[in-house]
């Protein structure tokens, strides 16, 4: 079996090293892949936006199952493609993923179907008054929500009303995420713990894969300016039995079958954010993929072999399959460049990835890398590469990562210090609430 995976990222290059490890090898192609994609699949230039370009590709390699990692391709109707040239796809329709590229069509789909989350209201951006004047009338703490895709950007929380008249600002007046802030969403801020439910789905039946819980924010203890994640461990004990069945039955339950009910069924990986309040779990957002950093964790916390897995959920076979999990746990740290989220320097030498890869149950997955002429490995990008283990608890598997982490080295590297310590204290009994 051929199979092309879609991406760039740290998440791409867990989905390679996840296919590697399948006992029916595999031949793996990523497009346009990473340096640590290279080590393990052949890494292809292909533009992704061109449709055409990629079912060429496919046709041309005996491709049997492509993986489509981030949003945007999603959004646009690749899946759709795929699917009309009857190409095997793991990835939603355009129409499902409207879960995820439009925020305003989420919360009206949620408000349809009795999803619990944040009330909301959505604006277009000709009613800028309108919402100011709504702004003014709820207060603060509030979120104010690009509708379209903005890489992360899109959701300020604004604790007081000054900060939401700023942010209301700069999304609709100066234009600071373009036509992605056309409408916004203003929703109530929801106080408690942040997880991430991660739903394989071939349109008729659907599996959880690890519960897991992302760190947003660059700084320990949740300071700072949000990034695309900056660690993750699974499986999360917030998210406990109890309240998996729950999230089941009052949100992934009613999601798939609310999008058949309105002829847009959702098939490949549905990721919902939650919010874990005291009013029980409501839904913070959607997404139509899998996430970057938790990937990193849960795919090492996969049993059935992955490649059976996603070949189950493009064919539509997955009542046949038990999609098993291992025991244990697993964690992630991410590396990252001086100045990100903000601007930084690309260029740097990596070293200590071969070190840090050798330890038990370790793996290093690259996101910002490149091998310049001479092979040196040097870093590319903002979220530069993640330190994962497994292990048969989360302290176990905390403390391989973040000595992985202190083998890795590049110039400016930084990284945080306290992933998983919400798991590890919920564990001893305490609350690890945080806020949107
Ligand atoms: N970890 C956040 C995301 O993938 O969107």
């Amino acid at each position: 079996m051929n199979v092309l995976i879609l991406g760039s990222g740290g998440r791409e290059h867990a989905l390679a090293w996840s296919l590697a490890q399948s006992p029916r090898q595999p031949v793996i192609h990523v497009a346009p892949g990473n340096a640590g994609t290279a080590d393990l699949a052949t890494n292809v230039q292909l533009d992704i936006g061109d449709h055409g370009a990629v079912i060429e590709h496919v046709r041309s390699n005996g491709i049997g199952l492509v993986i489509i990692g981030p949003e945007q391709p999603l959004v646009d109707g690749l899946a759709n493609a795929l699917r009309a040239a009857s190409i095997p796809v793991v990835g939603p329709d355009k129409a499902a993923a409207r879960l995820e590229g439009s925020k305003a069509f989420a919360k009206a789909f949620m408000d349809r179907h009795d999803i619990p989350t944040a009330a909301s209201r959505t604006f277009r951006r000709n009613e800028a008054a309108e919402a100011s004047a709504w702004i003014e009338q709820e207060g603060a703490p509030i979120v104010i929500k690009a509708s379209g895709l903005a890489a992360g950007k899109g959701a300020l929380v604004c604790l007081t009303k000054d900060e939401a008249r700023t942010a209301l600002s700069e999304l609709l007046d100066a234009n600071a995420l373009g036509d992605a802030a056309d409408e916004i969403v203003v929703e109530a801020f929801m106080e408690g713990e942040e997880a991430s439910v991660f739903v394989l789905t071939d349109g008729k039946d659907f599996a959880l894969l690890s519960p897991a819980q992302d760190h947003k924010r660059i700084g320990d203890d949740d300071t700072g300016p949000n990034t695309g994640g900056m660690g993750a461990y699974a499986p999360a004990p917030v998210m406990t039995p109890d309240l998996s069945a729950t999230v089941v039955e009052t949100i992934v339950r009613p999601t798939l079958e609310g999008m058949a009910a309105e002829g847009a069924p959702y098939s490949g990986i549905l990721y919902v954010g939650l919010m874990i309040t005291n009013e029980g779990p409501k839904v913070v957002e959607y997404n139509c993929r899998l996430g970057d950093p938790e990937t990193q964790v849960i795919l090492p916390l996969l049993k059935t072999d992955a490649l059976t897995v996603f070949e189950a959920v493009a064919n539509g076979t997955l009542s046949d399959l038990e999609v098993e999990l291992r025991d244990g746990a697993a964690a992630c740290v991410v590396m990252a460049s001086a100045g990100y989220p903000g601007a930084y320097e690309k260029g740097f030498p990596i070293s200590g990835i071969d070190m840090a890869g050798q330890l038990p149950g370790t793996m290093v997955f690259h996101a910002g890398t490149i091998r310049d002429a001479d092979g040196v490995l040097r870093t590319s990008g903002g979220r530069v590469l993640a330190v994962a283990a497994h292990a048969p608890s989360l302290e176990g598997a905390l403390s391989r990562v973040y000595t992985g982490v202190s083998l890795v080295s590049f110039e400016g590297a930084q990284h945080r210090t306290d992933i998983g310590r919400k798991g590890l204290l919920r564990r001893s009994g305490a609350s690890g609430n945080s806020s949107q």
